[in-house]
Formats: C-alpha cells, sequence, structure tokens
C-alpha cells in the first residue's frame, strides 16, 4: 500500500474495486483508512467507571424484561439438540468448508432482539427498525455434493465446551462474534457476567462469562493490534498509535495460558496512523499523516506481518498453554458510494453470488499475510507442541453485504446515528454463521482426535 494518507489532514479513502459483472455493474468504494475515525468513535474503550456503569446498566434493564421475553418469541426450533456430539453427523473431513455460498434458510433466526438480551445497541439492527429481515434467513452451503456446514446447536456446543474455556482476542469484531455466540447459547442457558473491572486489572472494553452449570467461561480481550500499543495523545482520540511490533501486548499473553481456545483477528486498527517501535526504537509510520514527515515510512503489509509474528511466537512461547489456537482471517466491510464519512453506505438486501464480488487486492494481500503467518506457527508449533488453526472467514462474509447495520444500530454514548456503520454485524445476523463454523471446527478438535 502506497502512502495514501500522507499529505493530507484528513483520512483518505482506499478505492476498492469490485468486479463488475453481469447485472450488477456497481462500482464499491470501501474505504478502509477512514475506517480508523469510525473506529475511534465506536470502540475506543470508555474510562472504566463510565463503561461499567453503562454496561450494567444496560444488562440490568435486560434482565428485568428478560424472563416475559424470553418465551415470548418464536426462534427457529431446535430439534437436533438432543443429540450427543457423537451422534451429530460426522462431516465429511476432506471438505474446505469455507469455500461455497450461501443459501436460502426459511428456519433463521435462532434468536431476536427480545428473546437475546445481551445485544449491543450499536448492532441491534431489529430494535432499532431495520425495515427488511431476508438478510436473516441463509445458511452457508460449502462446496462439494456431501459438503454441509450444520447449523449451530447450543446444547451441543456446551457438551463440548464443558470444562473449557474460550477467549476472543483482538478488535470489536471479535466481540461482535463473541455476542453472537452467547445469543446463540441464550435459548439453552444464559452465562452470568463478571464485573471486568473488579480488580481494576482489566480493560474497560474486556468481558468475562461465565456458564456455571458447564463451568465454561468466555472471554474477550481488548488488544485491536495484538501487540503492545498506546495512543500517543491520550486526549485526542485521533492522534496515531504507538506500536511495539516485536512486543507482545503483556496483558492478554499474560492471561491466556488457562484457555483451552483462542480466536484471534485483527485487522482495521492497522490502518489508523501509527508510530512504529522496533527493540524500543521509533523506527517510522505504517499509516502516516504529514505531520509524520521526520520519520521513516514502512511497509504497511510488513507491518501487519510482524504483529502476528509476534503474537504467534508469544503464544508458542507460552509454557503452560496447551490449547488451540484459531486465527479467525479478516472481514470487510462494505462501503457502497463513498467513505463512511461521507456518506456511504450499505443497503443491500441480499448476499452477493460469489461471482458478482472478488475481493481487493488490500483485503487479500491482509488475508495472504495471515495465512502465511499462521503457518509459520504451525511450523514452530510442531516443536512446542501447540495447535494453531485456520478459520478463513474472509470469503463467506465478504459475500454478506447485506449484513451490516448500516444506520440501525445505536453507538454507545450516542443518540443521534452519525454514520453508517458498514463494518460490524448486526445480530442476529450472518456472523451468527461464524458459530455454526466454530461449532465444527472445535468438533474437528475434540472429536477428531479422540477417535
Ligand atoms: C418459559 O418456558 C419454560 C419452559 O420452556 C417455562 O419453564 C417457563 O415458566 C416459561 N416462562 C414464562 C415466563 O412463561
Ligand atoms: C422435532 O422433533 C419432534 C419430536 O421430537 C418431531 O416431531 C419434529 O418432526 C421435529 N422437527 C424437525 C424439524 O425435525
Ligand atoms: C481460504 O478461503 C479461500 C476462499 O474460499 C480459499 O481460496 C483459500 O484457499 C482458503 N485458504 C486456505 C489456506 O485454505
Ligand atoms: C425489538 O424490536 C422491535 C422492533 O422490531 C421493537 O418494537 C422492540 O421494542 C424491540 N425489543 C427490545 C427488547 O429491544
Ligand atoms: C467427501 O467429499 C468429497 C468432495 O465432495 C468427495 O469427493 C468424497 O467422495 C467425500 N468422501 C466421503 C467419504 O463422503
Ligand atoms: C536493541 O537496542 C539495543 C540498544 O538500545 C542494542 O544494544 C541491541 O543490539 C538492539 N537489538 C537488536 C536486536 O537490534
Amino acid at each position: 500500500m502506497k502512502n495514501q494518507a500522507g499529505g493530507v489532514d484528513r483520512p483518505v479513502a482506499i478505492p476498492f474495486k469490485f468486479q463488475q459483472l453481469g447485472t450488477l455493474p456497481i462500482r464499491i468504494t470501501l474505504t478502509f483508512i477512514s475506517l480508523a475515525l469510525l473506529l475511534t468513535l465506536i470502540v475506543t474503550p470508555l474510562p472504566p467507571s463510565t463503561f461499567q456503569l453503562f454496561f450494567t446498566r444496560q444488562l440490568i434493564d435486560h434482565h428485568q424484561s428478560f424472563d416475559s421475553l424470553r418465551n415470548s418469541t418464536k426462534v427457529g426450533s431446535l430439534n437436533s439438540s438432543q443429540k450427543s456430539v457423537a451422534e451429530r453427523p460426522k462431516e465429511n473431513e476432506s471438505c474446505d468448508l469455507f469455500s461455497g455460498e450461501w443459501v436460502p434458510n426459511p428456519e433463521a433466526p435462532y434468536y431476536t432482539n427480545e428473546s437475546c438480551y445481551i445485544i449491543p445497541d450499536q448492532v441491534n439492527c431489529m430494535r432499532f427498525g431495520r425495515p427488511d429481515s431476508d438478510y436473516l434467513r441463509w445458511k452457508w452451503k460449502p462446496d462439494g455434493e456431501d459438503c454441509n456446514l450444520p447449523i449451530f446447536d447450543p446444547h451441543q456446543f456446551l457438551e463440548l465446551m464443558r470444562g473449557k474455556s474460550i477467549a476472543f482476542v483482538g478488535d470489536s469484531v471479535g466481540g461482535n462474534h463473541m455476542h453472537s455466540l452467547i445469543c446463540l447459547l441464550s435459548r439453552v442457558v444464559y452465562p452470568e457476567f463478571i464485573s471486568p473491572n473488579k480488580n481494576g486489572r482489566d480493560r474497560p472494553a474486556d468481558e468475562h462469562w461465565v456458564y456455571k452449570d458447564y463451568n465454561f467461561h468466555i472471554s474477550k480481550f481488548w488488544a485491536p493490534f495484538l501487540v503492545r500499543s498506546e495512543i500517543s495523545d491520550p486526549s485526542d482520540p485521533g492522534s496515531p498509535f504507538r506500536i511495539y511490533i516485536d512486543e507482545c501486548d503483556q496483558y492478554w499473553i499474560s492471561k491466556i495460558e488457562r484457555y483451552s481456545y483462542i480466536i484471534i483477528s485483527a485487522s482495521q486498527w492497522f490502518f489508523k496512523r501509527t508510530l512504529v517501535y522496533e527493540n524500543k526504537t521509533l523506527t517510522g509510520c505504517a499509516v502516516c499523516d504529514q505531520q509524520q514527515t521526520n520519520v521513516a515510512k514502512l511497509d504497511f503489509y510488513l507491518t501487519y506481518a510482524k504483529a502476528f509474528q509476534t503474537a504467534f511466537k508469544a503464544i508458542n512461547g507460552l509454557k503452560d498453554f496447551k490449547g488451540v489456537t484459531f486465527l479467525r482471517t479478516i472481514l470487510t466491510p462494505h462501503y457502497e458510494g463513498g467513505a463512511w464519512n461521507e456518506g456511504g453506505n450499505c443497503v443491500r438486501i441480499e448476499p452477493f453470488k460469489r461471482k458478482e464480488t472478488s475481493l481487493e487486492y488490500l483485503v487479500s494481500e491482509m488475508h495472504r499475510i495471515q495465512v502465511k503467518e499462521l503457518r509459520v506457527a504451525q511450523e514452530e508449533g510442531q516443536k512446542t507442541g501447540l495447535r494453531f488453526r485456520l478459520f478463513n472467514a474472509t470469503h463467506p462474509m465478504s459475500l454478506r453485504p447485506d449484513g451490516h447495520p448500516s444506520k440501525y444500530g445505536h453507538p454507545r454514548h450516542q443518540t443521534e446515528i452519525t454514520f453508517n456503520d458498514c463494518l460490524h454485524w448486526c445480530l442476529p445476523g450472518p456472523l451468527d454463521t461464524l458459530n455454526d463454523f466454530l461449532l465444527e471446527l472445535l468438533r474437528r478438535e475434540v472429536v477428531g482426535r479422540s477417535s
């Protein structure tokens, strides 16, 4: 990536050219650099007290109305549920789960804004009046006659995860994925929310949940760069981030050893303006602005690669970690008609067919880097005995321009919608399918290894 942000004072759009095919004479402009500001607005951690107050209040409000709501909403039937994990039809393991297409699924959704009380307003599209609902009714069909991805079964999932734990490490889309999981499981049971700030040692954007009956824990660790990072001017959310590219973020890596599964994801924050440090020395900027004339311009992709190298190395260096690490690959935003701050929006109401779109160079390059660094970690894992797995979600989700909140979501603390969110995902919505994948990937780890 050339230094598109250089020389100008405001975010600059990187044009995303989607193939123009058949009946789809469109040109989609996605803007990654500009997303940096959007992310700052909606996901910058708030001071602990504010956040906790807000979050707790939201939960309590929901709790009170929860019982009466619980049975009132019709959601997809829960039939295969009593089957044990072993009885789950053995999926053809030679299938590439992630290459396929979206097909209609009239049974979905499997929860609603009324049946799941933990959906953040930011992605609660039903609650804020999104008028269409067809985007809820699709499932993923992997290629191959014998290849199927079963719909998420909460009973099976909970049985499989008895005594285990999952940590989502990364940015807000990882949290989005976690909330989808909790909502899908809410048809069986709700977890208890453990305050993230009890001892003041947690980051305010973290969440910890426990399913006591199953001794199953889910956590989210806020680490948008994976490596150590800090904002250069805490009073200015738009100021560049310092990222220490060869130092894993001690915050999550020091807590991760006790988890059975880690799901790592990181992408959008790398489009923020950065000051990159290596060996504790400023080496340059990967995304630069005009004030940064006195520092070298670094290769964006190399910086991105190094962050993953550092994170995976740190995991391979953990003494007591026995878990499995999944790399959930980059998900693309779907702005059309301009950047998020130029009126860009995502108004489609159905998925793309695979031939209607293709990954932009920037995304496919970042995906390639992720996979490459995962392979390196896997090789190293042969020595350390650790497993690293690919959660190759990029392609399926790139086909879902219809899955974003657009204006039907409310950012924390903002009552007015000032921009369209085409980056996060409506819940319920296509992101739920990530948990269809997750259950199958976990099943392959658990059942696959014991048989
Ligand atoms: C909801 O359904 C469960 C059984 O499925 C029942 O035990 C419970 O009393 C119901 N709650 C309400 C508020 O109707
Ligand atoms: C669900 O289970 C019930 C009874 O176990 C059965 O009668 C019904 O046909 C099942 N529905 C589906 C969609 O499998
Ligand atoms: C990831 O998914 C894409 C799209 O389906 C596919 O082309 C690619 O081969 C997959 N990568 C790996 C390493 O399986
Ligand atoms: C759920 O969404 C509907 C609109 O689709 C709204 O009327 C209702 O108040 C919402 N319920 C909750 C609990 O947010
Ligand atoms: C698994 O799927 C592949 C691709 O569809 C197919 O060629 C193969 O025969 C299947 N194997 C089994 C055991 O079903
Ligand atoms: C890191 O910097 C120190 C001095 O600050 C230097 O002695 C050391 O050789 C450097 N290490 C690497 C790997 O560059």
